[in-house]
């Protein structure tokens, strides 16, 4: 297993980024009775190399710029396949008291970079969608007492969509979410924000807590931090700030410069799996006072008695939602050990200026368009071919057949996504093996098939005509 590792670290950019199985044709490679007696590992290993290993979408290939890619690190994926060989449970002080101590250090080290006062705290979650709905959880327990009535959310259009699965899953309706609709930067607009708190406290409504973000998933978007903590301070709203994609960034100085306010908030979520490269799962959620964690989710059942902690130690069981939880702060711990955090700083730099350079190559090129400039590690743009007369809903089509024609082509994979009306290609570039070659080939390649693309549709254009 770990040969096949090693070997996936060292050939995966070799190796094509996307998909090529259809559904059907592994279901029928996979889908048999429950065995009923045992076979040989090696022979279930050669079934996984083949139907499984062998089909994934690389997310930690350096071609892969969709979504939000996962470059993770190989001291990352051993640290985990340690933790979960040792099934280590870290729910616990008295279970695994080392474990506590690492993640309590790491969550330390996370809160200084974020720049949040030694008061805080936070714990290891699957992802952001979990830290999200951490975060609001307890908020809701802070700010309302847990009493919804009337209490309303504010977040602009631009908002992840776990933040209002969050939200349904804590008993708010969608009368209580204002999702306003972002400025030109896709970013939320103080003034409407303002007008909207003021409007509905005229209406008798509990207006609670403002959701921002720093960085968004479509553009890299960082709200106005600043402004928005200092609202939320003068009307008593908690601000939980979505830093699933970007709050890592602040580690460079590029990300600093950007994030400016990030400090102020009071909950924050943090996804080491997406910025830090790390193995899957690893999100992170800090909040400004660690207190709020237990007063949020402590419960004492009798059967945990014999794990009741006194004194300074922590059972993390009492800090969020799950009771049994693996050892996610080590991976994290291993690799800022291993690798020094300043390597971690450079590595994140690396991937804001990658996408800073394809900006300039399209902003160079003739037949594309930015739509969004790059921020945070991503930058969305059109093809657009050069003369000629498409209408916007056409020049989707051929950006949503490009994204077609590079997933089947395998060299790279982008995604798309939807700004205003229009559909949008969108590079992420933050892995750190990422060559500026890998984006040249990668663009050339994206033009071509632009160019194939739109003259398929001016020959049935003018076939039909
Ligand atoms: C800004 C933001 N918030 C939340 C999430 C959800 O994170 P996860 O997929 O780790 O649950 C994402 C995922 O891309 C994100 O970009």
């Amino acid at each position: 297993m770990i040969d096949i590792l090693i070997n996936h670290f060292e050939t995966v950019h070799n190796k094509p980024v996307a998909t090529k199985v259809e559904s059907l044709e592994l279901k029928k490679q996979l889908y048999e009775p429950m065995p009923q007696k045992g076979i040989n590992a090696q022979v279930v290993m050669q079934q996984l190399q083949n139907d499984v290993f062998s089909n994934v979408m690389h997310h930690n290939h350096p071609r892969f710029f969709a979504y939000v890619p996962s470059p993770n690190n190989f001291i990352s994926a051993m640290a985990d396949t340690l933790a979960s060989g040792m099934n280590i449970f870290a729910g616990s002080y008295k279970a695994a008291p080392g474990a506590t101590e690492i993640e309590l250090v790491t969550i330390d080290w996370l809160r200084q970079i974020c720049g949040l006062p030694p008061t805080a705290g936070g714990l290891f979650v699957s992802g952001g969608t979990m830290a999200n709905l951490t975060g609001l959880t307890v908020a809701r327990r802070i700010k309302l007492q847990n009493n919804i009535k009337n209490a309303v959310v504010y977040y602009s259009d631009q908002t992840h969509s776990s933040v209002e699965r969050a939200l349904y899953i804590l008993g708010f309706d969608h009368t209580q979410m204002r999702k306003l609709p972002s400025d030109e930067n896709f970013c939320l607009r103080v003034s409407d924000l303002k007008d909207a708190v003021f409007k509905d406290l005229f209406r008798g409504k509990v207006p609670f807590c403002v959701v921002a973000n720093a960085g968004t998933t479509n553009t890299g978007a960082v709200d106005p931090l600043s402004e928005l903590s200092d609202f939320c301070l003068k009307v008593g709203l908690w601000l939980h700030v979505d830093g699933a994609y970007g709050a890592a960034s602040i580690l460079c100085e590029r990300g600093r410069s950007k994030l400016e306010g990030l400090e102020f908030c009071d909950s924050l979520s943090l996804d080491p799996h997406k910025r830090l490269f790390q193995s899957y799962e690893a999100g992170c959620l800090l909040v400004r006072e660690k207190n709020w964690l237990k007063e949020t989710f402590c419960m004492h059942p009798e059967y945990l008695n014999d794990l009741e902690m006194q004194h300074e130690e922590i059972n993390f069981y009492d800090y969020g939602i799950q009771l049994t939880r693996s050892f996610k702060a080590l991976k994290l711990w291993m690799s800022i050990k291993v690798f020094g955090i300043e390597l971690f700083e450079k590595a994140i730099q690396q991937g804001i200026v990658l996408a800073e350079t394809v900006e300039q190559l399209l902003r160079a090129s003739t037949s594309c368009k930015v739509v969004s400039p790059a921020q945070l590690g991503i930058i969305t743009f059109q093809y657009i071919p050069k003369e000629s007369n498409f209408s916007l809903p056409e020049i989707n089509l051929i950006n949503s057949r490009i994204i077609e024609r590079m997933a089947k082509d395998g060299f790279a994979m982008l995604s798309s996504t939807q700004l205003r009306n229009r559909l949008v290609l969108r590079m992420c570039t933050i892995n750190p093996s990422t060559t500026e070659a890998d984006i040249r080939k990668t663009l050339h390649k994206l033009e071509s098939f632009g160019k194939i693309e739109a003259s398929i549709l001016q020959a049935t254009q003018e076939k039909a005509s």
